[in-house]
């Protein structure tokens, strides 16, 4: 059987987490590498993506995947696409501001499910949204999680960082910094409002959402809400950054 760890590629330590958490649920780790053009609502964003397979196969080999798999497009898409709706999970937050973006995740998930048939694959924490819609896919492959892992002041790792001028970079932690300074809020309304103030203390920062939620459905938490998690998106030097946290109950 067979472990899988589906990315983008632009490997980083945070796909070394996934690959090493893998490792441990079998020998057998199959990491691909597929930019999917279907989760991309923005050209500019697919064309910059970064690409550079020799160095993804050998941080995925050193991370302890067995195999690194590349198809091309025709590999995962030979016929007419078959679109898989992610559903109303699809359609808040994340979704909402990149249209089709998660039914072009879901699509591609499941062909990669459909090809290597795996026991397991693992998914990052970082995107929240995206592992919770994964997790309600009618699959018989488990849905492993794996925790975000972050730059020495907070930055959680993403592909797109490297697209941050030094000063950038700098003030990117800011998201990290409200998700910290409002994750022992006592009240949903006090985290709120320590989450927006921190996030309007750095002028760089372009707000998309920040929101505290209901992590099993995404619905706007209130302080009765048992699992509260705050989740944040915007930009920096016009680079999309996102990051979440799971609250602490408060009163
Ligand atoms: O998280 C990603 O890198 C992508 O959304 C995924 C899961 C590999 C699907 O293309």
């Amino acid at each position: 059987m067979t472990v899988l760890v589906p990315t983008m590629g632009a490997l980083h330590k945070g796909h070394q987490a996934l690959i090493r958490r893998a490792r441990t649920l079998d020998k057998n780790v199959v990491v691909s590498i597929f930019v999917n053009p279907l989760q991309f609502e923005n050209k500019v964003d697919l064309e910059k993506y970064p690409r550079n397979a020799q160095r993804d196969i050998e941080l995925a080999t050193l991370a302890g995947a067995t195999e690194v798999w590349l198809p091309d497009y025709e590999e995962i898409f030979p016929d007419e696409i078959k679109k898989i709706s992610a559903g109303p999970l699809g359609l808040v937050f994340e979704g909402h501001s990149r249209p089709d973006h998660f039914d072009g995740v879901v699509t591609v998930v499941n062909r990669l499910f459909e090809i290597v048939k795996p026991k397991a694959a693992v998914f990052g924490e970082k995107d929240f949204q995206q592992l919770t819609i994964i997790k309600s896919m009618k699959s018989q492959v488990e849905i492993v999680s794996s925790p975000t892992v972050r730059e020495f002041d907070g930055l959680a790792l993403s592909s797109r960082n490297v697209r941050l001028s030094a000063k950038g970079r700098i003030s990117a932690n800011i998201i990290h910094r409200a998700l910290v300074a409002a994750h022992l809020a006592p009240s949903v309304e006090v985290a709120q409002e320590v989450i927006s103030s921190t996030l309007a203390s750095e002028s760089s920062f372009t707000l998309d959402y920040a929101a505290i939620i209901n992590e099993e459905n995404f619905e706007i938490a209130n302080n009765e809400t048992p699992n509260r998690r705050a989740i944040i998106a915007g930009w920096i030097e016009g680079v999309r950054l996102i990051d979440n946290m799971k609250m602490g109950q408060g009163r």
